[in-house]
């Protein structure tokens, strides 16, 4: 039976060239997305002009080499990228609705910096920027920072608690009318207004105040996309957004289901909290063209990148030396994310698939569901999805760029309007106001604070 729901929200997750791991060796996509911001600014104001909630950029602290030197040579995404913060401010100012979302490390920053530069972003984009929090999963960054291991997950996750308790508390040390600029009577700022933070825990101390003003969207919107139970733990508890990569609907239901009562079972409205798998799509006006299209980026994909590719998902472990057509292996859970290992090993039992055709499987989506097909079949799985309780709304994986985004925004946007499910026209100016997520109440944060000045569990 279906149910009324609130209409879908859409992010577009830029990703170099595209997601699929061959895709710079296609016509289709811009050979040097890496370096070269035009790519990722005209790709935005398409976003915009499509009336899509965001855009996301990943990120990582540490060029992704994988076991197989040769292998690495022929994968972009074993190369560099732009620096997302950087890269938002810069979009901000040519763009003007659309949400600006980017991942930055609680492992391997400081949560004042963090806070700032945030902060500081929300101001010059007018509230539409996001954060995603990640604790890493790219075990190389360690040795850029000075460690010699990566630390263990229940530690990444621990730290990362307690940074976002800094950065709400430093994000609320200014109340929104603490800034007075009164011209006749000579005072700037009203210090009753200004709340220093005292934080002192286990990783951090951070005396605060900010030196940023609080910014329009009080807190940017807090995204996360951990799936382990730590990771569901701290989603349920502070985020408003979780990306996620599910390949079957139960699966993506069983998540959705999951964390929706975590944030209840915490005291949150369910519906604060928006649940947004990843979709990998090749969509033509016929079936038979959306194959050939998809099957043209496959052409690309040489076995030895494939492998690279399945051994860096399943956790890091050297797959060179099983059968190529054989049966994938047991598998140790390693330090890395386990929620993708778990998923891509799990796909490969269900379906029985040999290594040869799981990498071929994951080559585009790495794991995320993936429709081939009609702009009607793209829009039947986003609806499906939608109605029956596993998505929210949907992180849009291209597997070419621009290419295939250009294709989803002439094909299968229109499919959605038709079908009510996508709006024609931005209602809000904000990232938050796109979501239908509320503005924090200022001081919301230090109110809760202990008497010791402590921030709240
Ligand atoms: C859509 C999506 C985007 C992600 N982006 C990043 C990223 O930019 N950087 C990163 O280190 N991890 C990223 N991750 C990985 C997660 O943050 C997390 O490490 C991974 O899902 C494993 O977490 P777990 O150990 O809690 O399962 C992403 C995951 C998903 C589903």
């Amino acid at each position: 039976m279906s149910t009324v729901r609130p209409p879908i929200k859409l992010g577009l997750f830029l990703y170099r060239s595209g997601h699929h791991i061959a895709a710079w060796l296609d016509p289709r996509s811009n050979i040097n997305a890496t370096s070269n911001f035009a790519h990722y600014a005209q790709l935005t104001q398409l976003a915009e002009r499509a009336c899509f909630d965001l855009v996301f950029f990943a990120d990582s602290l540490a060029v992704r080499f994988g076991a197989d030197a040769d292998a690495d040579s022929r994968i972009a995404t074993r190369s560099t990228l732009l620096e997302p913060l950087s890269v938002l401010p810069a979009l901000a100012a040519i763009t003007s609705h659309i949400g600006l979302v980017a991942t930055a490390t609680t492992t391997y920053n400081h949560p004042f910096h963090l806070a700032r530069r945030l902060a500081t972003i929300d101001h010059i984009s007018q509230g539409r920027v996001g954060w995603n929090l990640v604790t890493s999963n790219n075990e190389a960054e360690a040795a850029n920072f000075g460690l010699k291991d990566h630390p263990r997950h229940a530690e990444r996750y621990a730290r990362a608690g307690e940074f976002v308790e800094v950065l709400k508390g430093l994000w609320d040390s200014w109340d929104d009318d603490a800034v007075l600029r009164n011209r006749d009577t000579g005072i700037y700022f009203d210090p009753q207004k200004v709340h220093p933070l005292h934080h002192d825990g286990e990783h951090f101390q951070v005396r605060g105040p900010l030196n940023v003003e609080r910014s329009p969207q009080g807190y940017p919107v807090l995204v996360q996309a951990g799936a382990s139970d730590d990771g569901r733990h701290l989603a349920a508890r502070h985020s408003e957004v979780v990306f996620t990569a599910h390949s079957t609907l139960a699966n993506a239901q069983a998540f959705y289901a999951d964390l929706k009562n975590r944030a209840a079972a915490l005291g949150r409205d369910p519906h604060s909290l928006i649940i947004m798998p990843g979709l990998s799509f090749t969509v033509a006006p016929s079936r038979a063209q959306a194959e050939d299209k998809a099957a043209a980026l496959n052409a690309h994909l040489s076995p030895e990148v494939g492998l690279s590719l399945l051994s860096a998902m399943a956790g890091g472990v050297d797959l060179h030396s099983y059968p190529i057509d054989g049966p994938l292996p047991e598998l140790p859970l390693t330090n890395a994310g386990q929620g993708r290992q778990h998923l891509v090993i799990d796909m490969a039992r269900r379906e029985g698939l040999s290594i040869r055709q799981l990498y071929e499987r994951i080559a585009a989506g790495r794991g995320h569901a993936s429709v081939v097909g009609t702009p009607a079949e793209v829009a039947d799985h986003i609806e499906e999805w939608h109605q029956s309780q596993a998505a929210d709304g949907f992180n849009i994986l291209p597997p070419a760029l621009p290419g295939d985004f250009a294709d989803f925004v002439e094909l299968v946007i229109p499919e959605l309007r038709r079908r009510g499910l996508f709006r024609s026209a931005y209602e809000a100016n904000t990232l938050r106001g796109h979501l239908g997520l509320s503005r924090p109440a200022p001081g919301q944060h230090h109110r809760h604070a202990t008497a010791a000045g402590h921030a709240a569990p």
